[in-house]
């Protein structure tokens, strides 16, 4: 039989698993990631020649996790090499819990750029910012207006991402932290993309880029980020939760296609 300390030990190492996000099985049967492979030859490698180690992220002598944020943002000279630093950025606990760190889709030429928040359950499977219901009703209220994520003309195209890379355990709202730490990517991204107009969807990427929440009274207004004209939309979620709002979205998208014929 069971002792009790075990069940609480069993209980307490579960809840640790799904406040990491682990939360559904992948596999018919457990796997002991601590059981060590019997001890195989390490085949010698060449030493590998010395680099010049990266300047430490320290602030006042401590290391600064946002501070390695914006070296490594920094230092990116492209979306590819920005991306690259992105999947090695270490220092942020929601990369643990995560399948996949979700960068972009869409056509890096666009004039538009889209900022979500977060990936959610598909979008950390599959490796690409909205690709469940939600960014299924994206692709549909931008086809409205003649534009597509994958258009290879860059006024009829979108490029898509979101504020944190990696998806919060069971969909929970990104904390203001982690929020400040990611911040210097999807400054550096906006600026490897340069899009001519930005689209900020839902509380959490007004709350990220203009510093201020209130969807219902942002959405249809124009604001400026990093030097361009950024407009607040409702989440496709929450019009998907509330469908009596797409005639608020349906305006907006047609601020947004006005305001393009005039770029
Ligand atoms: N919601 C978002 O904000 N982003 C996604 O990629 C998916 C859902």
């Amino acid at each position: 039989m069971e002792s009790a300390l075990d069940y609480w030990q069993a209980k307490a190492a579960l809840e640790w698993q799904v406040e990491l996000g682990a939360d559904e099985a992948i596999c018919e049967a457990p796997v002991d990631r601590y059981e060590l492979p019997d001890a195989q030859p390490v085949p010698k490698k060449p030493a590998p020649a010395p680099v010049a180690p990266p300047a430490p992220a320290l602030v006042a002598g401590v290391f600064d996790p946002a501070e390695a944020a914006k070296q490594a943002a920094a230092a990116a000279d492209s979306l590819e090499t920005l991306q690259q630093a992105l999947a090695g950025f270490e220092h942020c606990e929601l990369k643990r819990g995560a399948r996949n760190t979700v960068f972009a889709d869409g056509n890096p030429a666009a004039q538009v750029m889209l900022i979500g928040e977060a990936p959610g359950r598909d979008e950390d499977i599959q490796g690409k910012p909205f690709v469940g219901r939600a960014g299924q009703l994206l692709d549909r209220m931008f086809d409205y207006i003649g534009m597509a994520r994958n258009a290879p003309e860059a006024e009829k195209a979108l490029y898509i991402t979101n504020i944190l890379p990696w998806r919060p355990p069971q969909n929970r709202d990104p904390k203001p932290e982690e929020i400040a730490m990611i911040l210097p990517f999807i400054q550096r991204h906006i600026e490897l993309a340069d899009p001519k107009a930005i689209v900020l969807m839902g509380n959490i990427s007004c709350q990220a880029m203009l510093g201020r929440r209130g969807i219902t009274r942002l959405r249809g207004n124009w604001a400026d980020v990093l030097g361009r004209p950024a407009l607040a939309m409702f989440h496709p979620a929450y019009l998907l939760r509330n469908p009596q709002a797409k005639r608020e979205a349906w305006a907006d998208l047609l601020t947004l296609q006005a305001r393009l014929r005039q770029l």
